[in-house]
Formats: C-alpha cells, structure tokens, sequence
C-alpha cells in the first residue's frame, strides 16, 4: 500500500467494536502496518525524494491520527449506548405521571369552581399586611378584644422588608384573616362585587391536631342593592349541597363579628360524614356587611348592602375525608398526600 492507499482504507474502514478497531489500527500503522512498510522504505528511495517522502508521511500521520480518534469516539458513543440503553434526556418530562395535586390545593380549586359557576371572580392580596386592611378597615378597633383573639403575629416597626412596598408608619402583620382581601377588592372595584379569595393566614397559635399556625381561608363578599340574610343563606346552602352533597342541612346560629352585622356561624349536618353523621357542625362565619365596613372603602352604605363568609379550608377538607389531624397537610408524607 502506498500512503494515498493507506488514507483511503483508513477513510472507508468503520470498525464498530474496540477489538475491529485495534484490529483496523495496527492494520495500518502497527508494528507490521502498511504505513510501516512505507516507513521502512525511505531507506531504499533516491536521497533527493528521501526528504518529500518523509514530509508526506508526516502528514498522512497527523491525518491518521484524527481518523483514529474519530473512530475511537463513535466507539464509546456504542459501548455507552448498549449500557445504559436508549441515551437519556434529562430535560424531558416524565412518562410517569403519578404526581397529584396536594389535597388542599385539590379542594381549595373545587370551592372556588362551584363560586365561579355562580358568578364569583377569585380575588388575591397580599400575605404581609398592614393592620389597617386585616383589622381597621374591617372595624376592629385599636382596643378591641377581637385583636387579641386573632392572635397576631406582628412584624417589628422598623424593619425593612424587602419589596414589600412599606409605608413610613404602618404596622406591619402576617394577615390573620383573608377578610383583608374583601378592603382590597373594595377600594380596586366600584360596586357591584362578587369576590372569592382563597389564601393563606397565620396566627401565634400552638400547633396540635386542630391548630396550625399557619391554615388556609376562603372568603367570599357579595355586594349588591337590597342583599338579604335569606340571600346569604341560599347562596352557602348551594354551596355546601354542591360540596357535600344534597342531603346537607345547614343552620344559622347567632354570633359575633366586627365586620357583619349581623353575624351568624354556619352549621351543618349530613347523614354521609362518617363519625360526625347526623350533628350539627360548625363550618364557617359569615354575616351581612357592617356599614362601617362600606364607609372603609368609601362605597356608600345607604346604597349598597352585602354578605360576607370565610370558612377553613383545612377544615373542610378534613370533613369531605375524614382527617381528624391538621398536621398531615404539612407533613408531606407520600403515604397520605
Ligand atoms: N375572618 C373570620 C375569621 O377569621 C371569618 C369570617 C367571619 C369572615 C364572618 C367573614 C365573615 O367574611 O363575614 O375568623
């Protein structure tokens, strides 16, 4: 073989495994190798050509070499193939879809549906309040009691917080309530209003099976000319059939909140509710909107009168299937997520 022979086969050659390959190799520049052979020839060449001839060689040496190495990387791509299978894709998306959505983000999507069908658009605001739209705007008093009762967690005076957009001297809190969101959506919308916002809300309460500091609340504000108590009652006694099913009875019990007047907790009682089957249970406060609430927000309370609710999502969650600890939401534990 003469060295453009010897390009030639090394060119065509495609070994696919690493012994064809060595094989190939030593075919061409081994011991006894063709380009050998050329080598061991110069010797017999005319002393003038000696010198082209070992330049050629040369060359077709560096040639060799990057044929060699080419041949040597489609190899390894082979032996990696045939170990590990089809090569992987790292970005692609997974052929197992065993994922679900966390129960309470399942349940929280099922409440605010039955409220869209009815005409209730999802409202949002803010996890870092300031205490005027959780506490004053909703008519909690500086003094009141029901301060307390919330329990809140409150951010020191002076700190900066990050892109929380914080005005000079207001108090900043973790909400304790998603009723924030009813000012919000209040002072953004002109009247009529229809809002259901889900969230949410954190309070210094100690954790145990029905505690949490930190749960989550959906609240709903209707705002409209001539709403009525009977108004409120029908719109939960859909929602709750339509949550637990058409065997649910609902009933208002009297009570007290700073923002409704008057203001009721709502009951319920289901024959298919396991240990609860047949007893009243409470579920969620509401009322109708306290005027104070409307001159807030400036909307004008000779004009428009409203509902409002807020129920635990955590809690219901725990009705529709019979959990009886708050904890295993959080504890993300396969077995019951
Ligand atoms: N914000 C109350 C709470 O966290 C729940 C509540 C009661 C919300 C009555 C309302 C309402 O909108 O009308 O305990």
């Amino acid at each position: 073989m003469n060295i453009d022979t010897i390009l030639i086969e090394a060119k065509t050659g495609r070994p696919t495994t690493r012994a064809a390959f060595e094989a190939y190799k030593a075919k061409l520049v081994g011991a006894n190798g063709a380009l050998t052979q050329v080598i061991k020839g110069i010797g017999k060449l005319p002393p003038e050509e000696r010198p082209a001839a070992g330049q050629a060689i040369n060359q077709v040496k560096k040639e060799l070499e990057s044929i060699f190495n080419e041949r040597l990387v489609e190899i390894e791509a082979q032996e990696r193939k045939a170990v590990l299978g089809t090569p992987v894709d790292p970005n692609l998306p997974t052929r197992d879809k065993r994922g679900r959505l966390h129960p309470l983000t399942q349940v929280r999507n099922q409440l605010t549906e039955i409220f869209a069908k009815i005409g209730f658009v999802v409202a949002e605001g803010p996890e870092i309040e300031s205490e005027w739209y959780c506490l004053d705007a909703l008519n909690i008093p500086q003094d009141h009691p029901a301060r307390d009762a919330q329990d809140t967690l409150y951010f020191p005076k002076q700190l900066k917080m990050g892109n929380v957009n914080k005005k000079a001297d207001e108090q900043y809190i973790l909400r304790t309530h998603t009723s924030s969101v009813q000012i919000r959506a209040m002072l953004k919308n002109p009247p009529p209003l229809r809002i259901i916002a889900p969230g949410r809300v954190f309070r210094r309460d100690t954790v145990d099976a029905t505690h949490s500091a930190c749960f989550h609340q959906i609240e709903g504000l209707y705002v409209d000319k001539g709403v009525t108590v009977c108004d409120l009652k029908d719109v939960l006694d859909h929602f709750l059939k339509e949550l637990f099913g058409n065997k649910v009875e609902i009933r208002l019990r009297p009570s007290f909140f700073p923002f409704t007047e008057p203001s009721f907790e709502l009951d319920l009682k289901s024959p298919h509710m396991g240990a609860l089957s047949n007893q009243w249970i409470e579920i969620l406060g509401c009322g109708i909107v306290d005027p104070a609430v409307f001159d807030s927000v400036g909307y004008d309370s000779h004009v428009w009168s409203g509902y409002a609710f807020g129920a635990g999502i955590e809690r219901i969650a725990m009705l529709l299937y019979g959990i009886d600890d708050v904890r295993l939401f959080y504890q993300n534990d396969l077995r019951f997520l």
